[in-house]
């Protein structure tokens, strides 16, 4: 297959248009809707303390990889290690990866429908006034336990994603990214701004920012990396993917570290809003659920001048963000059935699309909507099972391959190709080879205590 004209495949217009639509996978619900219920579930700071480590040591070496992958094979997943190692069984991690978006992108379209609806319930004046905790969760139970509200948002997702997805890599994903992102930012830094002069900050503060050692777990570290692969889209194949359409005289390091930079930044402004909030408004930081994000928002936008106009403008961004997450979801089998089936793009996506929409009925219903798959917690068995084991396990056998399939030396030289002088190389070998297997493999043995909990 070497030397196969790619041209039809598409790159991406420049490397900002790259790092833009990267940032655009990793930030999403990850940052502002499970970063913080992830925190109040698992310590407060110490969680945020090791998901930094998580991030820098681990996540960044994963991305690192998935994208020299992906520019060297110039494929999907799939394709790009049958390139590598053809007619092996290494392939399946990319299949791994692509049942695994799937089933993220199954969940994550329900709750990206959630924020959809929440910009309807915030212009409908649902938040106007004073608002106390109890009735931000009685809105938001009330809204998610309503199956015909949740699936025409959730339909609505999916219908975008589709129709954003079959337009390609550069129409479809550049153009989109470009503009809103950066408004999403700005918006989210005047919220933490407004957070940080509630009354009773400080308290919320403490419990996110001061560490209680005697917290840290097997379990805290489990969820830190976990979280850090799903927030940075890593360990299923979409870096690998999103890899492939960038040029060979981009800079592979600095791409990877801006985005995971950008993705960290993100989470922890999403968290400064969320817990000076929660305490301002009268409750302990280890609170949560589904809900914690959608509870807590309207909150703070009822303590902000123009608050009603700030809301709708946040749960659009909010819903953008996670629009350009959803579609590098559906991205990765899309670009499998169109390289290595040659599919034409637009029956690819539609048939992954009603697929993946299928497989998220139960986890729409589960949050009230139908009492059997609420009991079941389908959502967060789905968001456990694939949006963090799934995902560590992918990660685990992309670290082997790169490092002892395809073999560090072949990467580094990839690497070189836009970076020559890769200062970390020692360090980044040391990470791929032995640091970051051994870590996915420690918390994959605290799995165990998880399912004993
Ligand atoms: N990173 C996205 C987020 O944080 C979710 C995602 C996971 C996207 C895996 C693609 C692949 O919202």
């Amino acid at each position: 297959m070497e030397g196969q004209d790619t041209s039809a495949r598409g790159v991406w217009g420049s490397k900002v248009a790259f790092i833009l639509a990267a940032t655009g996978s990793a930030i999403g619900l990850g940052n502002i809707w499970r970063f913080p219920t992830m925190v109040s579930q698992n310590g407060g700071a110490v969680f945020v303390i090791v998901y930094i480590l998580a991030v820098a040591f681990i996540g960044f070496t994963v991305m690192l990889a998935e994208l020299t992958l992906g520019r060297h094979a110039q494929r999907n997943p799939v394709g790009a290690i049958e390139y590598i190692k053809p007619r092996s069984p290494w392939k399946l991690i990319g299949y791994l990866g692509i049942i695994t978006g799937v089933c993220i992108l199954s969940f994550y379209a329900v709750v990206a429908g959630w924020a959809a609806g929440y910009i309807f319930k915030t212009a409908s004046g649902a938040f106007k006034g004073k608002l106390t905790a109890e009735m931000t969760t009685q809105i938001f139970s009330d809204f998610s336990s309503n199956p015909l509200l949740v699936f025409l948002f959730f339909g609505l997702i999916m219908g975008l994603t589709i129709f954003i997805i079959s337009k390609g890599v550069k129409k479809g994903i550049e153009n989109w990214t470009k503009i809103l992102m950066p408004i999403l930012f700005l918006l989210i830094v005047l919220l933490a701004v407004r957070a940080l002069t509630l009354p009773g900050a400080l308290k919320g503060l403490t419990f996110y920012l001061q560490p209680d050692f005697s917290k840290l777990s097997g379990t805290v570290i489990l969820f830190a990396v976990g979280q850090a692969f799903f927030s940075l889209s890593l360990g299923m194949g979409t870096m690998i993917t999103y890899g492939s359409y960038i040029s060979k005289s981009d800079n592979l390091v600095s791409s990877a570290g801006w985005v995971s930079f950008a993705d960290t930044l993100v989470a922890l402004l999403a968290g400064l809003i969320i817990f000076p909030t929660l305490a301002f408004s009268g409750q302990p930081g280890n609170v949560g659920g589904e809900g914690l994000a959608f509870q807590i928002f309207p909150i703070i936008l009822s303590e902000l001048p123009g608050g009603y106009i700030f809301g709708i403008l946040f749960f659009t961004l909010l819903t953008v963000a996670a629009l350009t997450s959803t579609i590098s979801l559906l991205e990765v089998p899309v670009a499998y059935l169109v390289d290595e089936r040659n599919w034409t793009r637009k029956k690819a996506v539609l048939v992954i699309g009603v697929v993946t929409f299928i497989i998220g009925i139960p986890s729409a219903l589960s949050t009230g909507g139908l009492e059997f798959f609420t009991k079941l917690k389908v959502l967060s068995f789905f968001a456990l099972a694939f949006g963090n084991i799934s995902l560590a396990v992918g990660a685990l056998f992309i670290c082997i391959f790169v490092g002892y399939i395809w073999g560090v030396k072949n990467a580094l030289k990839e690497v070189a190709s836009g970076n020559p002088r890769f200062r970390l190389r020692y360090i980044w070998t040391f990470s791929i080879m032995f640091l970051t297997p051994v870590a996915i493999l420690f918390i994959l043995y605290f799995i165990k205590t998880i399912a004993a909990g």
